[in-house]
């Protein structure tokens, strides 16, 4: 082969861009935390990460249902395959001195040392990887509602790379992506995000009027509740946008894809084509998302007013395989009816 041929066999390997837009397609509306992201893994992958501390330290702040958690899901499944591969402490389980000990378990010799299995041990790190990728991805979830010692045991961790169990063996951290999640000032994040009424003129501001805003308000209650040292050790924070109609709209379209995939998967050959129109949608929305509180509520509103309608009727074998059925509004009822485009626009459920 000629230096020639062999140069344009090569594909030129664009990792940056790749995971980015792998990423963006499943995380709506947040590109400061993907630009935030992306180059440490790229540093990983180069293996230039510098050693002897966690490949990427991350704080994910912002207000509810704007996609901190679904960030990290997010990720895995681009590097991993699956939102799953995610070694996830919930911070909430925390709240007590003693519950964080369980991270570690007790040291030999003390009562229930034998029962207690510490909950981050190295065979969790590592499976929180895969064979395609080895670096695993370690997430704190609503880190502000852990008990302060859970503080001082991520000092440690965050600035060595290693955790030291209750058995003194040693956790090695350094091949992993550290992700912290918290709701610090979400309270005060709803009040600005909230509509102000003002001689009952509503007046929306703006997305990026709010971000400053936003930002000046995760950063003062950061500062409150953790001390400078936690804070210095942190790679990135990032704020989380609220997020606006069209990164709703297109949040609902992925539900709604990943329904019929669902349905496709689970029916095989009995499954049908569903269609929701945009009417339809727009119900969806308004019922199931808000700027007050994000997509949080949006897959409840569709498990109640989609699927729950749709799996009745499956149940009582009134779908036909191959059958188009449409979701339309009832909005005397505030629900959703199905049409099967089949038969003639007959409803067959109310
Ligand atoms: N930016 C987004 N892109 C895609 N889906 C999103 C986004 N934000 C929220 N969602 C949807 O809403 C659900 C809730 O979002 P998520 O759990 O990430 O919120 P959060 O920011 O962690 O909120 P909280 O602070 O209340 O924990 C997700 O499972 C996902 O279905
Ligand atoms: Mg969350």
């Amino acid at each position: 082969m000629t230096n020639k041929s062999k140069r344009s066999s090569v594909r030129p390997i664009d990792l940056r861009n790749d995971i980015a837009k792998a990423l963006s397609r499943k995380l709506v509306g947040q590109p400061a935390a993907i630009e935030a992201i992306v180059p440490f893994i790229e540093m990983h992958r180069a293996m230039l990460s510098p050693e002897g501390r966690p490949n990427g330290i991350f704080l994910l702040l912002g207000p509810t249902g704007t996609g901190k958690t679904k960030t990290v899901e997010a990720l895995a499944e681009v590097l991993h395959g699956s939102s799953r591969k995610v070694l996830r402490i919930d911070c909430g389980e925390f709240q007590m001195e003693h519950e964080v000990a369980k991270l570690i378990g007790a040291p030999p010799g003390y009562l229930g040392h034998r029962e207690t299995q510490p909950i981050l041990t190295q065979q969790r790190v590592n499976a929180a990887g895969s064979e395609s990728c080895d670096l695993s991805l370690v997430l704190f979830d609503e880190i502000e509602k852990a008990a302060p010692s859970m503080t001082r045991l991520l000092l440690g961790l965050l600035d060595k790379g290693t955790l030291r169990l209750g058995d003194c063996s040693t956790v090695n951290f350094e091949k992993t992506l550290i992700f912290m999640t918290s709701n610090l000032g979400a309270a005060k994040m709803s009040e600005e995000l909230r509509p102000d009424f003002g001689l009952g003129a509503y007046t929306p501001r703006p997305a990026v009027e709010k971000t400053p805003r936003l930002e000046n308000i995760a950063f003062a209650a950061l500062r409150r509740n953790f001390s400078p040292e936690f804070i210095n050790r942190l790679d990135k924070i990032v704020t989380y946008q609220p997020l606006g109609a069209d990164a709703l709209a297109l949040i609902l379209s992925q539900h709604i894809g990943d329904l019929q995939a669902h349905l496709d998967k689970r029916l095989g050959q009995r499954t049908f084509q569903l269609e929701v129109p945009a009417r339809t949608r727009r119900f969806l929305l308004e019922e199931g998302a808000s700027e007050e509180y994000g997509a949080r509520e949006l897959k409840r509103t569709i498990q109640r007013l989609l699927i729950q309608p749709l799996a009745s009727l499956i149940a009582a074998g009134e779908i036909p395989a191959g059958a188009c059925i449409r979701a339309d509004v009832n909005q005397r009822k505030g629900r959703l009816i199905m049409r099967n485009l089949d038969l003639d626009l007959d409803a067959i459920a109310s």
